[in-house]
């Protein structure tokens, strides 16, 4: 039988209908149910930052097989959904994706990439086989909460959202790419979140950017400075939260809140591998490395 033929093109060049039907079919069997509607992917697409002009669809012999979707600030790109209909996994079409994917980024001059996969995922090879290297662990919850701390939080004005983000995510709390400040700020301005401050004795020490939805609330995003603090914020949380399950997505494994979130008994559902890749240049190799370990 003979190989189809293959192409690779910026994914604006679909219609939205059509990369409705190509994002369910390539997600049709995942893990975690993501069978979205075209208003929302359209919304995902937008609060994620997704660039249709960067992103990669794949056609065999004209018809999309496989989604690759991809979004940049300045030098940093991140691939938010990445995938292959069923029918046409496992000939090569992934990994080609992927070379097509990030011979992108680098005439793009975009000097690192990041994604997240489950832990479990094959997919890993293939992004090792396109040069990503694991950098961290990211752990999810969703758990009833558990805690009676009564801590006053407050609210804290949209304006002084910049500067907190940058003073609080460092280190082992650096954001993974889907809380980087712009799409946290797209969040808030969007659907009117509350951020609320937990206040240590050198100002704010922790905040969280609460949703609520019908049973849930959901953190868009949450950091805290050490491990008191974080303590003091998810346990204020949940008096706050009354019995409601809290969720929180993609959070650094060994943040204080994610240990604060563990010590209050919640385990993670969704264990992700955050990878990185440099642009390919022979010099950046070992700084490739460096980075992943840091
Ligand atoms: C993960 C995924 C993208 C891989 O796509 P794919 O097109 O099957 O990828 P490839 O064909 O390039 O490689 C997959 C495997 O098939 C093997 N393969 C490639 N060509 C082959 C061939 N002609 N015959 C047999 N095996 C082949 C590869 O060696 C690779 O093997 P490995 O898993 O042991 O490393 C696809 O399975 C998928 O879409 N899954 C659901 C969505 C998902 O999980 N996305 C990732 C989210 S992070």
């Amino acid at each position: 039988m003979r190989s189809p033929i293959l192409a690779f093109q910026p994914a604006s060049s679909l219609l939205m209908s059509k990369l409705t039907l190509l994002w369910r079919d390539v997600y049709s069997n995942y893990p975690v149910p993501l069978p979205f509607t075209e208003d929302e992917l359209d919304r995902f697409i937008r609060m994620s930052g997704i660039c249709l002009d960067l992103s990669q669809i794949a056609l065999a012999d004209d018809q999309p097989v496989g989604l690759s979707l991809a979004g940049s600030d300045g030098d940093t790109a991140w691939i938010g959904g990445f995938g292959i209909a069923s029918l046409h996994r496992r000939c090569g079409i992934g990994l080609a994706m992927l070379r097509s994917q990030t011979r992108e980024f680098d005439q793009r001059g975009i000097r690192n990439s990041r994604l997240e996969v489950i832990t479990t995922n094959r997919a890993r090879r293939l992004y090792a086989n396109s040069g990503y290297v694991d950098r961290r662990r990211l752990h999810s919850f969703n758990s009833p909460a558990v805690g009676n701390s009564a801590d006053p939080l407050e609210v804290v004005p949209l304006e002084d959202l910049p500067a907190l983000h940058q003073r609080l995510h460092v280190g082992v709390s650096a954001a993974p790419w889907q809380r980087e400040l712009p799409g946290v700020m797209r969040a808030v301005e969007r659907d009117h979140l509350t951020i609320l401050g937990w206040r240590g004795p050198n100002g704010i020490a922790a905040y969280a950017v609460e949703q609520n939805r019908s049973g849930l609330t959901h953190l868009v995003d949450a950091v805290a400075e050490c491990a008191s603090s974080a303590e003091g914020l998810v346990s204020s949380l949940a008096a706050r939260s009354r019995g409601r399950r809290i969720s929180l997505g993609d959070e650094p494994s060994n943040s204080p809140v994610a240990k604060a979130f563990k010590r209050f008994g919640a385990s993670p559902r969704i264990q992700r591998m955050e990878m990185v890749r440099l642009a390919n240049l022979p010099t950046e190799v070992r700084r490739v490395r460096d980075y992943a370990m840091a």
